[in-house]
């Protein structure tokens, strides 16, 4: 008896993208390109694995990403790395060991990829996840926080998904106005300790101010009153914010202000802020970032004040997935897919597939002949807007009757017309 071989599957929250989702990914990393290269922004590529004290150090000890999410192992040469969890620790510690300021103090750079979080999975929620994050290191304005917020809304606007989401902003003061607030929320804390749950009562000690994220309505209940950073910023912070603001109002970019948005790493000051759909379900946080004025100091390098942001790529296309399933069909790719009736036509079709490839223009025909109905439903499976039929009179004619797989109409085109014909359908799209 043979054995049967084992059949081997993704590791759990990890998923493939398979060919069926393909465009709507291309559609949002090309998007991208396209408005982030607009505001002056460069790519840059960095290793997936790093320095595990890259991490550590560079999003904090005590936050939740570092204490139990990160995948770090040693590694043969017994060096013990991560891989990483998010994109800001790595860019910072490119800009610092090629002393990228050099070419230019003002550095605008942006990042797409797969990053890594211990993160129990479900919907929205993955161990391999991508994002998409744009670090603008070298500009202290509120200005600069505004341009990279604006530039997001912007990009989501023109994904079409206006109207589906919300944006909060908040200051987090500097590191000096949090220390005194950090004490008083403390106060206000243990005084209701009781009350909390058994993070919150951990978080009071570690880390206070991420107890706001607490998804418990008996916590949620007893977080009412307490004291908000944002009342407690001094004038320059303050005035930070306003601007940060009153640019964004400018620019017709609706928001909220949340005093009660932590942002789960640690280096954020002042601006900090979330997209965020209901659509989403739990998992409703599809953007976030803020500004980081301390982090390329604290990982080495000059002090450098610096902002920017992560988009969530698999929340942003479960978002676009419920516009498509609203909308009508996907368009077609205005290519030609060969159908043929016997063998010499099958020679010509497979030179006209040729010709319109050279010339960048797609194209499809059967390796072998088949029968007419499945050369037809492998055409309009295709995804391309024509079928081209070519058979004996259409040989003799030197000509191919073109079906528009949308309409149904067809009409004859000329051999020596065909290139023409879908290098102007491809110059429309
Ligand atoms: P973050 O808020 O940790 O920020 O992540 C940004 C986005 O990545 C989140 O809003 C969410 O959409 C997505 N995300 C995070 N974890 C997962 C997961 N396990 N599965 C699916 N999506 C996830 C950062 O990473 C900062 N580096 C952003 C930044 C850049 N701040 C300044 N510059």
């Amino acid at each position: 008896m043979t054995q049967q071989k084992q059949k081997f599957q993704t590791i759990p929250g990890m998923h493939d993208i398979l060919p069926s989702e393909i465009k709507t990914w291309q559609f949002l990393e090309n998007k991208a390109r396209t408005i982030f290269e607009c505001y002056g922004f460069t790519e840059i590529r960095t290793p997936l694995l790093e320095d595990a004290q890259l991490f550590e150090r560079g999003i904090g000890s005590e936050t939740q990403v570092v204490q139990k999410e990160m995948y770090t192992f040693t590694d043969r040469g017994g060096d013990v790395v991560t891989l990483r969890p998010e994109g800001t620790a790595s860019v910072v510690r490119a800009y610092i060991q090629h002393t990228l300021q050099r070419d230019n103090p003002q550095l605008k750079l942006y990042y797409m990829g797969p990053m890594f979080r211990y993160e129990r999975p479900q919907k929205g929620r993955l161990r391999q996840f991508h994002q998409i994050g744009v670090e603008f290191l070298g500009e202290d304005s509120a200005l600069a926080d505004a341009e990279v917020v604006i530039m997001l809304d912007r990009f989501f606007q023109s994904l079409g998904l206006g109207g589906r989401y919300t944006l909060q902003i908040n200051s987090l003061g500097t590191q000096s106005e949090r220390l005194p607030f950090i004490k008083k929320l403390q106060s206000y804390l243990q005084q209701r300790q009781h009350a909390l749950c058994e993070q919150c009562q951990k978080r009071l000690v570690t880390n206070p101010m991420r107890v706001f994220d607490c998804k418990n309505q008996s916590c949620q209940n007893e977080f009412v009153d307490a004291p908000l950073l944002i009342n407690e910023l001094e004038p320059s912070s303050r005035q930070h914010f306003d601007i940060f603001c009153e640019e964004l109002q400018r620019a017709g970019v609706v928001f909220e202000i949340n005093p009660r948005i932590v942002r789960g790493l640690d280096y954020y000051e002042r601006t900090a802020f979330e997209f965020t759909s209901t659509q989403l379900g739990s998992q409703s946080a599809f953007a976030g970032g803020g500004r980081y004025n301390q982090l390329v100091e604290e990982l080495g390098g000059v002090v450098t004040p610096a902002v920017g942001f992560a988009i969530g790529c698999e929340r942003v296309v479960l978002l676009l997935q419920s516009l498509q399933q609203n909308a009508s069909e996907a368009p077609r790719t205005p290519g030609c897919f060969f159908v043929s009736f016997d063998e010499n036509s099958l020679k010509k079709a497979r030179e006209l597939t040729q010709l319109l490839r050279d010339h960048h223009i797609p194209a499809e025909t059967p390796f072998l002949l088949k029968s007419l109905k499945s050369q037809m439903k492998r055409a309009d499976k295709s995804g391309l807007a024509y079928a081209g039929l070519l058979g004996d009179a259409e040989l003799k004619q030197s000509q191919v009757l073109l079906k528009d797989l949308v309409t149904g109409v067809s009409q004859n085109v000329a051999f020596d017309d065909i290139l023409p014909f879908f290098s102007h359908k491809n110059s429309q799209k």
